[in-house]
């Protein structure tokens, strides 16, 4: 029974390279519609109000705060302009509590609005602004935000493991800055950024042929570079760079070509978001290890693999994180040792035979399977958009993916799966140039970089 049922979520969960065609047209169909109107599509296509990536000549120390991923981050950049580059950087992770994730928007930002004040504390006198300026910070939110300008924006909806309702559709700096203002922080935010807008910005920085940035982390998401021209539902001034970075947020990404199964609408329906970013609970890492837990429980109800009765654990709703799940499948012994003895620790299953670790191991590769491939044909549909995935005669244009985000970083076996589609997915010769490369903490130094780009002393 339970290879039955491992079979069966195997073969709904396939998605062959001609299913992830029609996955990457249907996302190239929806990025038409969401730059085509507010509402238009289930993907937003936020407007970033960055309409010019560093150039390199940035200069001075900035500050960056990054929230949204497992960890938040404040970090100090000192840019030294073309010539110097970035001259002196430093940070500060801690993680969020929990707690913070589901309480007041005051508690949040009050939190990291403290986490801030305690890193300038320390750094006393090495850091000298010109007289009568005040320290300037991007902000790196990690969720939807609807932006009015570079520095403004409401918070449409929270996402991944967040849950605060009174921040909904209220103003993300403002609440910010009231914060820092209790703490004692004098400082202004002069760019409000996603992490994927602030890895394209940092990407860019690094490298010119940078055009798309992917995170690949708790949560997922794209932005890249339009044309300001190709967006009907800007009516803003046109830049200078005819060009304008969004945001894509197509974690809500959804089409009937999406390979779902039951497991996934249970997930779904019992999420904090239902009927939300459902692209994003097929492909990230706070989803992946939840979705093997549900399969190994109804496989525990239905077989005896694992004992005579469901062990109690396996009913706890995201016991089996990603990290464990990756570690998992990544075990080479050949006992499957590492398997052993996680479903041991986090799931009290003792003495598993090998037939039922083998099984664990390829459970984990079809989810893994599954999302890697999904997010290289929402990528496909992203090099559609733009245009870049035909060779065209001349120079051919070579075009770099800043990736970023802990299960982009940790897990391998989903990382060269992706990046082994993506190769499969484009033809021969466009596939030489597109290449992936991991930006880490792009978003916090992008953030940084568009905070001295927007300077409000720029002269
Ligand atoms: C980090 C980026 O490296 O990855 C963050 O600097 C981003 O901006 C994060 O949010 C996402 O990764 P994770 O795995 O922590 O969600
Ligand atoms: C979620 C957020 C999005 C973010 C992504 C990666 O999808 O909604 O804004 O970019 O996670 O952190």
């Amino acid at each position: 029974r339970a290879d039955a049922i491992l079979k069966e979520f195997k073969d709904k969960c396939g998605a062959q390279n001609s299913k992830l065609k029609q996955v990457a047209d249907a996302m190239t169909v929806e990025m038409h519609a969401g730059l085509a109107s507010e509402g238009g599509s289930k993907l937003k296509m936020l407007i970033s109000y960055v309409d010019n990536l560093p150039s390199g000549a940035e200069e001075g120390v900035y500050y960056a705060l990054d929230l949204g991923g497992t960890n938040f981050r404040v970090l100090r950049v000192q840019l030294g302009g073309t010539e110097r580059g970035i001259i002196n950087r430093e940070f500060r992770e801690v993680s969020i509590p929990p707690n913070l994730m589901v309480g007041t928007s005051q508690e949040l930002f009050d939190y990291i609005a403290a986490e801030l004040a305690k890193f300038v504390a320390q750094e006393e006198d090495r850091f000298h602004l010109p007289f009568g300026r005040k320290r300037e910070l991007g902000f790196t939110f990690s969720f939807p935000v609807m932006q009015t300008s570079i520095n403004t924006g409401t918070l449409a909806r929270w996402t991944k493991g967040f849950s605060i309702d009174d921040a909904v559709g209220k103003d993300v700096v403002g609440a910010l800055s009231s914060a820092m203002e209790r703490q004692g922080v004098d400082m202004h935010v002069s760019a409000l950024v996603n992490d994927t807008v602030g890895t394209l910005a940092g990407g860019k920085y690094a490298n010119k042929d940078v055009a798309v940035a992917v995170i690949m982390g708790t949560g997922t998401n794209a932005a890249y570079v339009e044309r300001s021209q190709a967006i009907p539902k800007w009516h803003g001034p046109q830049s200078e760079s005819g060009e304008m970075v969004i945001n894509m947020e197509w974690g809500n990404f959804r089409s009937s070509h999406l390979p779902l199964t039951e497991y996934d609408i249970g997930l779904d329906a019992e999420s904090l978001n239902p009927g939300e970013q459902m692209f994003e609970k097929l492909t990230s890492g706070m989803y992946l290890g939840e979705i093997v837990r549900r399969v190994l429980c109804r496989i525990a109800e239905e077989s005896t693999l694992f004992g005579d009765t469901v062990p109690p654990k396996l009913k706890t709703p995201f016991i089996l994180r990603t990290p464990d799940m990756s570690a998992m499948h990544h075990d080479t012994s050949y006992d499957l040792k590492v398997v052993g003895s996680k479903l041991k620790d986090i799931l009290e299953i003792s003495n598993t035979s090998l037939k039922a670790r083998k099984l664990v191991v390829e459970l984990c590769s079809i989810v893994a399977t599954r999302g890697a491939r999904l997010a290289a044909a929402g990528i496909l549909g992203i090099l559609k958009k733009m245009g870049r995935d035909i060779s065209r005669d001349g120079e051919p244009q070579r075009t770099i993916i800043a990736m970023d985000g802990g299960l982009y970083e940790h897990y391998t076996v989903y990382r060269v799966c992706l990046e082994t589609t993506l190769r499969e997915l484009l033809d021969a010769e466009v596939s030489k140039n597109v290449v992936c490369e991991h930006f880490n903490d792009g978003s916090g130094t992008g953030a940084a970089l568009l905070a001295a780009s927007h300077s409000s002393y720029a002269s």
